[in-house]
């Protein structure tokens, strides 16, 4: 008997939405039904009523910062993974400056070892670039790519020196992801700014400059050696005409929901708590973000939920760390997006799985289609509701989208055809796995 039937929804597949009955069995999608047909609800373990629903696949983020080892205070994966399901992200790929940052083999099964029994959502691992763990990188089985900091950020990892970085480029063969910004250019204006306080000082060091200069830097050096390269968190209008221009060499992209919706404007009412790296920019980088995001030259949306605790936060703006959560409300910006005519919920399901999916190869998920992953994520887009810090299921306790009404929220959140989340709750426990690259 097949486990599960979702009925009526309106389903988001790889060739378009349409209303549609899924039948999941040992956690894979076992059928679809044809256009103006249904499965019949006679013989499953259960039937969820998908009625005035919008079923899409469930989010790969990736690009997240569940803090383990060493920042189990701010976020671990029970908490992050919970947070990853009430947002419907039912795959997530964590990034390498933790502590100890993940560069070597050692690290890297460490962190295995960690994350395996807490996760409650699938995940990947990303390796980070030092200037000589190339070699070890390369022996690293299973992992989602190599991550370069051109520019330093929470964590000690940074690598921007020509002689490094060619040779990345020149004998690393998997996927590399940059965080573009220019260290030499940080470095200059953070000495010209050293007497200012004020949290919109961010901005004028890491300028729309630093984020263009690295972001040129490393699209050449992977033309030079032809290789493709990923631009993580791209923050302005000109680092996506850049990728734009460049997308036949393999060039790809990721925006952060902070970066669609948020601009100085958060900075001056809610300061520190902006304080992120790319900082936010103007209503012109926004509006550019989301006309790329819908029209496919942004491949996907990434979080960079960097949980950071609250009185940290407040320390001041040299003090405070950067980074901000995101992870539960990517999908509702996103909806939101929806409701109000920036994007299609096609283009929802491409960029936040289907795309990251192809893009890093993981196998099995990503679409609604027979034979992939029952990861799952019914969502209602009907009413409105405020995004409220008492929801908030980051350890971190906060989240910059606080007061914001959004439309397009996660009802039922399913992992490998179990229900993990239904409106708040979580009903059944289940593992994630570690997904195949
Ligand atoms: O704002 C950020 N926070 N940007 C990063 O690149 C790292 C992240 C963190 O880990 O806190
Ligand atoms: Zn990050």
């Amino acid at each position: 008997m097949p486990d599960l039937l979702i009925q009526r929804g309106h389903v988001v597949l790889p060739d378009g939405a349409r209303q549609a009955d899924i039948a999941v069995s040992g956690g894979r999608i076992e059928s679809i039904s044809k256009p103006g047909q249904r499965l019949s609800a006679g013989n499953f373990g259960r039937v969820l009523d998908a009625t005035g629903m919008v079923v899409l696949p469930g989010a790969i983020d990736v690009h997240v910062h569940f803090r383990v080892p060493g920042g189990e205070r701010k976020e671990d994966w029970e908490s992050g993974s919970m947070a990853a399901l009430a947002g419907g992200v039912t795959t997530v790929l964590d990034m390498p400056n933790t502590a100890p940052p993940t560069t070597t083999l050692q690290a890297l099964e460490d962190k295995r070892h960690r994350i395996a029994p807490q996760a409650r959502v699938n995940w990947g691992l990303f390796m980070g670039a030092t200037a000589d763990n190339l070699d070890e990188v390369k022996r690293a089985r299973n992992i989602a790519g190599l991550k370069i900091y051109m520019g330093s950020t929470t964590g000690g990892l940074l690598l921007y020196q020509d002689a490094p970085l060619e040779n990345i480029f020149e004998h690393y063969s998997g996927l590399i992801a940059v965080h573009a910004e220019d260290e030499q250019i940080i470095r200059a204006n953070s000495l010209a700014f050293q007497e200012s306080v004020d949290p919109l000082v961010h901005g004028r060091i890491r300028t729309i400059t630093s984020a263009r200069r690295a972001t040129e830097r490393a699209i050449g050096l992977a033309r030079r050696f032809g290789r493709p390269v990923h631009i993580c968190h791209m923050s302005t209008a000109e680092e996506l005409d850049i990728v734009t221009d460049t997308r036949q060499y393999g060039v790809t992209c990721e925006v952060t929901p902070h970066h669609l919706v948020l601009n100085e404007q958060a900075v001056v009412e809610i300061g520190t708590l902006a304080k992120m790296n790319p900082p936010l920019r103007f209503r012109e980088d926004n509006d550019a973000l989301w006309a790329g995001l819908a029209d496919g030259r942004v491949d996907c949306v990434a979080t960079d939920h960097a949980p950071h605790l609250l009185a940290e936060k407040m320390g001041g703006y040299w003090e405070a760390p950067s980074g901000v959560p995101g992870v539960q409300h990517m999908l509702p910006i996103l909806l939101d997006g929806v409701h109000f005519g920036r994007l299609t919920l096609e283009r929802v399901a491409h960029a936040t799985a289907q795309r990251p999916a192809e893009l890093f190869g993981i196998r099995g998920k990503g679409r609604i289609e027979v034979g992939y992953d029952a990861d799952l994520v019914l969502a209602s887009m009907g009413d409105a509701h405020p995004v409220r810090l008492r929801d908030v299921l980051s350890r971190c306790g906060w989240t910059p989208y606080e007061g914001m009404n959004l439309y397009g929220w996660p009802e039922v959140t399913i992992l490998g055809g179990e229900v993990v989340y239904d409106r708040g709750k979580f009903p059944t426990v289940v593992r994630g796995s570690e997904v195949t690259f």
